[in-house]
């Protein structure tokens, strides 16, 4: 049973920025005075929206070549808004050679040519917005593609009008007489981050990939082409941006070579480029506040302590930013631990602690870079996958920040069983596989599989399961999906769970729509009631005397908890196993048992 009462208090007050209220108008609620504010929160739609992040390539392939497309994406807005969802982070739409599946952008303002056409992409932003929904693309703008044409040009000779919108070096003579890269920058994709190009006997950088080198935003005229494009696209109608590296866009004046300890962590310096903040207020000021929309930085290299710098809403920088403490909880380099759960407790105590009222944050386990939720940090064996995905659904829809679903996680997808690094497409797992297997000898093979086949970024890519027919419903029968399809999708698809009350899918729902009724999971305050209890979490959310009490139980293990100081549960708002236990301080929890309760 759902609160209206709230609701009904809510929506008397305005305080819900409808999608009808949007576009280039300011609610009367918005106003600059400090009654319209929500404990001390601006409100704001995309503080209050759920957002769902699809990966293009695997999400729906509707003409039988085994990638997904746009055309593919509108057939399912359907299912998206039944969901309740209603912000779409769409990955990489645009022209790419894909040498990192679309992060490697070669025209941003055309379509990537296995996902259709501009003619596709405007059907599927007015089907969004018919539905009202909104749209935010992924701006990859730290790089390019080598294959744009600024790199192209750039490359062709040293006093080309665009050798300066990239970076490059001489490079300089080693102590074996040979050339060198100008410094010692490694690539996230393994090896040097520079590239000698014999065409002009320099080196380029690329943080990234070899056809991924990085764009000079020292250059004025780099930034002024970054914000056209912007707003190319927010005048297309699009809501905003996912800032693909965002805070690496600055770089180190000189580059001189990084110190043996700086090397143990290069984004932590990649990151904190003397202009950094002054590109992204420029972009504020030029371009992101003339618009109604959002902006989510993914905050590479930034501590919480460092957060405000980039969110603080008096800098006028970005709206919020993927700060990665939780996704990597339980991960030491490639290899993912056991959940260590006083570890991640203490992550939102302390995103609490340190994001004041000027800051927001965002709520997120999963995305196209690392694995599924269920099978990271739950338990996906046939007896609890279903409780704990819906375990993890409660919590990043009840903790305090901007929630972020990726694509599958309403079904409880789970990880690939990958044996072999053919079954792997990605280039990040490709190139390190040769140089620490291949080339340096740092692993043994069968050591880099059983440590790849946890974290692996294919894990969040293999496609969507739709049916328990051929290649899941992803494409059709005959068609090969350019990632092969999880065997689970006999048992785990959308046609099974749709329909099915007690799915994770509707589970989800149920959430999404708890919580567009519920003020206090967006703005209310959050207090671990026992941070130190191993498999306990059990939080209160409360706005204006409105208090929510959630509680998860994180172990197969059955649990009879005690609340703190005699406090009584409540009434069950929603709960993943059939319990009806209310008002009690005694909590008798089954394994990966999750209940909301109002207090
Ligand atoms: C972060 C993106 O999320 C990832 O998928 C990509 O490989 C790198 N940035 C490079 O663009
Ligand atoms: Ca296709």
């Amino acid at each position: 049973m759902i609160q209206t009462s709230v609701l009904a208090a809510l929506l008397a007050a305005s305080l819900i920025t409808s999608p009808a209220a949007s576009h280039g108008q300011q609610v009367a609620s918005e106003r600059d005075t400090a009654s319209h504010l929500i404990n001390g929160y601006e409100p704001k739609w995309w503080k209050e929206a759920v957002v769902y992040q699809i990966y293009p390539r695997s999400f729906q392939d509707s003409n039988g070549d085994g990638i997904g497309d746009l055309k593919g994406i509108t057939q399912h807005l359907d299912y998206l808004q039944k969901l309740g969802v209603n912000v779409i982070w769409l990955s990489p739409h645009f022209a790419s050679p894909n040498a990192d599946n679309g992060y490697d952008i070669s025209d941003y303002r055309a379509i990537m040519a296995d996902f259709g056409t501009m003619a596709d992409f405007d059907a599927m932003l007015a089907g969004i917005k018919q539905r009202h929904m909104r749209l935010i693309i992924d701006l990859v703008a730290n790089h390019t593609s080598d294959e744009h044409k600024w790199f192209v040009e750039s490359r062709s000779s040293k006093d080309n009008p665009y050798r300066d919108f990239y970076f490059w070096r001489p490079g300089k003579t080693g102590p074996d007489g040979k050339l060198e890269p100008h410094n010692n920058y490694r690539s996230v994709f393994s090896g040097s981050a520079w590239q000698f190009d014999p065409k002009t006997n320099e080196y380029y950088l690329h943080y990234f990939a070899v056809k991924q080198p990085d764009l000079n935003w020292d250059n004025p005229k780099v930034r002024q082409e970054v914000f056209s494009i912007m707003r190319f696209w927010l005048d297309k109608g699009v809501d905003g941006f996912r800032m693909d590296v965002i805070p690496i866009i600055s770089k180190q004046p000189g580059m001189p070579d990084l110190t043996p300890e700086q090397l143990k962590n290069e984004f932590a310096v990649f990151a904190a480029g003397p202009h950094r903040d002054e590109y992204l207020q420029q972009m504020n000021r030029e371009v992101l506040s003339k618009y109604n929309d959002m902006s989510v930085g993914e905050a590479a290299g930034i501590t919480l302590a460092q957060e405000p710098e980039l969110v603080d809403d008096r800098r006028h920088e970005l709206n919020e930013i993927f700060n990665f403490d939780a996704v990597r909880v339980n991960r030491r380099g490639r290899k993912v631990e056991p959940l260590v759960l006083t570890d991640l407790k203490a992550i939102y105590t302390n995103h609490e602690k340190v994001l004041g009222k000027h800051d927001w944050d965002t709520v997120f386990l999963s995305n196209h870079d690392n694995p599924r939720i269920v099978s990271t940090f739950g338990d996906d064996s046939p007896e609890f996958r279903v409780a704990s995905a819906k375990l993890f659904e409660a919590m990043i829809l009840t903790l305090k920040g901007t929630p972020y679903l990726f694509q599958g996680d309403e079904l409880g997808m789970t990880n690939y069983p990958f044996k072999t690094i053919s079954d792997y497409n990605d280039i990040e797992a490709k190139n390190a596989w040769k140089d620490e297997v291949e080339t340096r000898h740092t692993l043994s093979a069968d050591q880099y599989l059983a440590e790849l086949r946890g974290s692996s970024r294919d894990n969040a890519r293999t496609p969507m399961q739709w049916t328990n027919g051929p290649n899941a419903g992803f494409t059709t029968a005959s068609a090969k999906p350019w990632l092969a399809v999880n065997p689970n999708y006999t048992s785990i698809n959308a046609a099974q769970e749709t329909p099915d009350p007690n799915s994770v899918y509707n589970y989800t729902r149920q959430l999404i729509a708890l919580r567009a009724q519920t003020p206090a999971f967006v703005y209310g305050g959050f207090k671990d009631l026992d941070p130190n209890h191993p498999q306990i979490f059990v939080y209160t959310r409360t706005l204006n005397g409105d208090q929510y009490l959630i509680i998860h139980n994180f172990s197969s293990q059955p649990i009879d908890y005690t609340l703190p100081d005699n406090m009584k549960a409540g009434t069950m708002l929603l709960a993943n196993y059939s319990s009806h236990e209310n008002s009690s301080t005694i909590l008798h929890l089954k394994g990966w048992e999750s209940r909301i309760y109002k207090q």
